[in-house]
């Protein structure tokens, strides 16, 4: 049975994950919601202004007073800069399975965030929530996103065609990858270098 733990504090080397607060709407704006770079690799498209992103939010806070609810935002330990958001979604009752998803701002990629907060994330669903399976899809053009779910231990199990539909009315095929519990509880020594405040 999944062991729903709502999003609780997680630490890792350099990043801390924990919920979002409404404060933090500005934020989110500037550094990856208003920005097309980040959402051209997502369904939805740009915030236009900052209170749809106060809105947004908002909703997620909400979300927050349930257990079975898990969307952290990615702040630097060292900066306390909110620098993305990852969650884990779509949970599955019949099978246990559930998808994970993320998003960085762009002045943070290619700096090991999106590995580092990934890796915790499912080590996390795998040792913590007893999720059985947890699997990702993205865009075809959108390699950095493959390579960190390949680093994690998720392996390609096909491609999507035209899955997806995005912002600006473009079909993308989607490559999706996955990755079992039980594989990643053979293959990973838990490393014990982050730190969980399970409430
Ligand atoms: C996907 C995303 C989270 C990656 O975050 P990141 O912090 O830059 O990732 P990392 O630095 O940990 O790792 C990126 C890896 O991709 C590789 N990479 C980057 N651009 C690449 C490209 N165009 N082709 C192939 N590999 C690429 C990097 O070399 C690195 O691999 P390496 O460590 O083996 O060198 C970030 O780009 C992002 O938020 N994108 C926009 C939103 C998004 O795409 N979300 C996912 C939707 S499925």
């Amino acid at each position: 049975m999944i062991n729903y733990l709502g999003t609780p504090k997680i630490e890792t080397d350099r990043l801390i994950l924990r919920r979002l607060e409404p404060t933090d709407a500005q934020s989110m704006f500037d550094h990856w919601l208003s920005d097309e770079r980040v959402t051209d690799n997502l369904i939805k498209g740009a915030h236009k202004t900052v209170s749809e992103t106060f809105e947004w939010v908002d909703g997620i806070v909400r979300e927050y007073s349930s257990k079975e609810f898990c969307d952290w935002g990615i702040e630097i330990k060292t900066t306390g800069e909110l620098i993305g958001e990852i969650e884990l979604y779509n949970f599955d009752i019949p099978t246990e399975n559930c998808e994970v998803g993320y998003s960085l701002g762009c002045r943070w990629w290619h700096q090991g965030y999106g590995t580092e907060a990934l890796r915790v994330v499912v080590e996390f669903g795998f040792r913590y929530m007893n999720i059985h399976k947890i699997s990702a899809a993205h865009n075809i053009d959108n390699a950095a996103s493959g390579r960190i779910m390949s680093k994690v231990g998720m392996t390609q199990e096909g491609m999507i065609r035209h899955k997806i539909r995005n912002a600006k009315n473009q079909y993308k095929d989607c490559a999706v990858y996955g990755i079992l519990q039980e594989d990643y509880l053979k293959n990973t020594v838990s490393t014990q270098t982050y730190i969980l405040n399970l409430e």
